[in-house]
């Protein structure tokens, strides 16, 4: 998709359509839609849309006008933001998701957006939201659909009025473009099926995108594991016939200091069995999904690497397969970590945890990570607990914990923390190695987080659970159903806040 910026009154924008956007200024019971533009033509042109209730300023909410008076482009579409009270760039960025959905399943492939005029946030927030917005509607999980005609939208103009700062909003599309583009590298990755992304097919990914990004790029395959003694990791990956892979990226600018070094650490089981703890059929197709977190590392790298924050960043994905077989691991096998802990493997499903344990331990011993973060579809008991609304977040600093919480918010992301007492270490007690894998069925997100502590020692680390997040179940009017992008531009922002 083209992005362009325009700085002119958006009545005189020609374009096959114009999205405005719309809130409620009312009270409780009674909507009151005001167009968030200061030209009066759109004004005139609401009015007996707004008189006969079809334009109340809900969320969401679509009227299409064709050659409205006094506007230059072909349509209008008013786009609803809720109420105006609470209206941020997020309302903002879902009105743009909306709209683009919209607009491309009637084949209008030419868009331009107008900011919205008199709200609380700045014009630079707005142009970013409105590109990630469209880049993420537009976005649909269609790769194997033989008549798959391309409806991607082709261009995106974002109209800004006179007096506007240009060189501030032609940065912002910039970043915009980047974001959102990388948050559907990440979708793209997470949609593929396991017999087109295997561990190598996702190294491959990753050293391509290196090599287009500038990023270093290191795979490690089953040699390197097993060398370097990473008994969780190749437990997992010695069922299955695809060789594993520990992808390594890494990010160091010029000018940034020694330290922080942050260390992104991401799950990517390209498909989960169950291995032979085996999960029932029902729904198992789903995952192919398992790798999440680690498309989530590599899509927030991509951008990294283009925004430039003066800060390290490395990033390690943990690539394999968890198969049953004649070589698998079985229930009461006794791995030793990297780390040189003993896990008693209860159950072989709880093969997300056993890959981390190593990247981990690989990231803080061997890149000199000093902060870490990891992303992992890890439990199904996080999507019992917050179901698909939010996902799960753990801390074991407070501070660290503050950081991502205002990347998060920044981000417009929903995500919830959830606790780490000592109390439930008692639940990972093995009577015969020091833990064990699976900490039953109470309490199962923070057990598993549990887990992964034993592991990240005195570092301050931040642990995200996105097994309910990372796949959008239910298509919404801004989002297709599929892979989400979830955490991508949390974990951007929690970069960029080291560096600012
Ligand atoms: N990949 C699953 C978790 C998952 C479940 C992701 C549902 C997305 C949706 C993970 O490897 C797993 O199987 N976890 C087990 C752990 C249990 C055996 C302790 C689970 O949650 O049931
Ligand atoms: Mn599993
Ligand atoms: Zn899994």
């Amino acid at each position: 998709m083209k992005f362009d910026l325009v700085i002119k009154n958006a009545a005189d924008v020609e374009t096959d359509c114009l999205v405005v956007p719309v809130v409620d200024k009312g009270e409780k019971d009674r909507p009151q839609a005001a167009v968030l533009s200061t030209e009066k033509p759109f004004h005139d042109v609401a009015q007996e849309l707004i008189a006969s209730g079809e334009l109340s300023g809900k969320a969401l909410e679509l009227a299409m006008l064709y050659r409205p008076a006094g506007v230059k482009a072909k349509r209008v579409l008013f786009v609803g933001g809720g109420k105006e009270k609470k209206f941020n760039p997020n309302d903002f960025r879902k009105i743009a998701g909306a709209a683009a959905r919209h607009l491309k399943s009637r084949n209008i492939r030419n868009v331009a957006i107008a900011l919205p005029s008199s709200v609380h946030f700045h014009a630079d927030n707005a142009v970013r939201a409105a590109v990630i917005g469209v880049l993420l509607g537009d976005f649909d999980p269609d790769t194997y659909k033989s008549d798959r005609k391309d409806q991607r939208l082709e261009s995106l103009t974002v109209v800004a009025p006179a007096g506007s700062d240009e060189k501030l909003l032609r940065a912002a599309l910039d970043e915009g473009r980047i974001i959102g583009e990388s948050q559907n590298f990440t979708r793209e990755l997470v949609n593929e099926p396991s017999n087109r992304l295997t561990p190598t097919i996702l190294a491959d990914r990753a050293r391509q995108m290196a090599s287009e990004t500038g990023l270093h790029c290191e795979v490690l395959g089953p040699d390197d594991i097993k060398a370097l003694k990473m008994g969780a990791f190749w437990g997992v990956a010695q069922g299955s016939e695809e060789p594993p892979a520990l992808i390594v990226l890494k990010y160091s600018p010029a000018g940034a200091p020694a330290e922080p070094v942050l260390g992104l650490v991401g799950k990517a089981i390209t498909f989960d069995t169950g291995g032979i703890s085996i999960k029932p059929a029902d729904g198992m197709e789903k995952m192919k999904y398992d790798m999440a977190g680690g498309a989530t590392m590599l899509g927030a790298m991509r951008a990294i690497a283009q925004l430039k924050p003066k800060v390290k960043v490395n990033a390690v994905i943990c690539a394999s397969e968890n198969m049953p077989s004649g070589k698998a691991q079985k229930p009461g096998d006794v791995q030793i970590a990297m780390s040189g802990k003993s896990i008693e493997i209860i159950n072989t499903d709880a093969e997300g945890r056993l890959v981390l344990a190593d990247g981990l331990t690989y990231a803080r011993t061997k890149l000199g990570c000093t902060h870490l973060v990891d992303a992992a579809t890890l439990t199904g008991a996080c999507v019992v607990a917050l179901a698909m609304v939010n996902a799960g977040i753990f801390a074991n600093d407070d501070a660290m914990y503050e950081r991502f919480e205002k990347a998060r918010h920044q981000a417009g992301e929903k995500m919830w923390r959830l606790p780490l007492d000592d109390e439930y270490r008692d639940m990972i007690k093995s009577s015969i190695a020091d833990i064990v894998n699976s900490g039953g069925r109470y309490g199962g997100a923070v057990t598993a987080a549990m887990f992964l502590k034993e592991f990240v020692e005195d570092k301050p680390w931040i642990h995200l659970d996105i097994a309910g997040t990372a796949w959008v179940d239910e298509a919404k009017p801004f989002i297709a159903k599929g892979p989400s992008g979830i955490a991508v531009r949390s974990l951007i922002e929690f970069v960029r806040g080291f560096a600012a």
